[in-house]
């Protein structure tokens, strides 16, 4: 038996404030999404914004149901919005953000199994790499540049 270490850099920011320009509009952008948020369920908004490789930001935020499990994620809603608009424009970055009405989010945000998996598939679709920022309504925000980083050992279509 060996053991295989599997190890993943995670960028980590004191604050959104010391994000890039550009990294920092995407943020904003996602959170202006929040008010799109349809959460009377949780009472947890989410919102997503994507950049795409043709520069064009689009975005999305969590769309809840009386029926749990047919609600849809920030994330996945923002992913459909973009490949409705821009068909074969690949995804070059995905910013997240939250707020809860219950208490304050003072830490990042992490995408969800399913979205981890969403967003894995964009990669392999358009052999590429997804930057995903997360971030909370405050303090430090967490970057890491490919889905995989966040998905070891993934199912990915060249298994079918
Ligand atoms: N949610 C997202 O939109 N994205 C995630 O990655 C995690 C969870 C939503 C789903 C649900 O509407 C609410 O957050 C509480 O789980």
């Amino acid at each position: 038996m060996t053991e295989r270490e599997i190890k993943f850099k995670l960028q980590v920011f004191a604050s959104a404030a010391e994000l890039s320009a550009s990294d920092a509009a995407l943020v904003r952008a996602a959170k202006k999404s929040l008010t799109a948020a349809y959460a009377p369920y949780s009472h947890f908004r989410v919102a997503a914004a994507i950049l795409l490789e043709n520069g064009e930001v689009v975005t999305g935020a969590n769309q809840e149901n009386a029926s749990f499990p047919a609600g849809i994620c920030a994330e996945g809603t923002a992913l459909s919005v973009a490949s409705s608009l821009y068909p074969g424009v690949p995804v070059k970055k995905i910013a997240i953000t939250a707020k809860s009405q219950t208490n304050k989010t003072d830490h990042p945000i992490a995408p969800c199994g399913i979205c981890r998996q969403r967003l894995l598939e964009y990669e392999y679709r358009f052999n590429t790499n997804i930057e995903i920022i997360m971030t909370g309504e405050e303090g430090e925000v967490y970057s890491v540049k490919t889905v995989k980083d966040l998905l070891p050992l993934n199912f990915s279509g060249l298994e079918l």
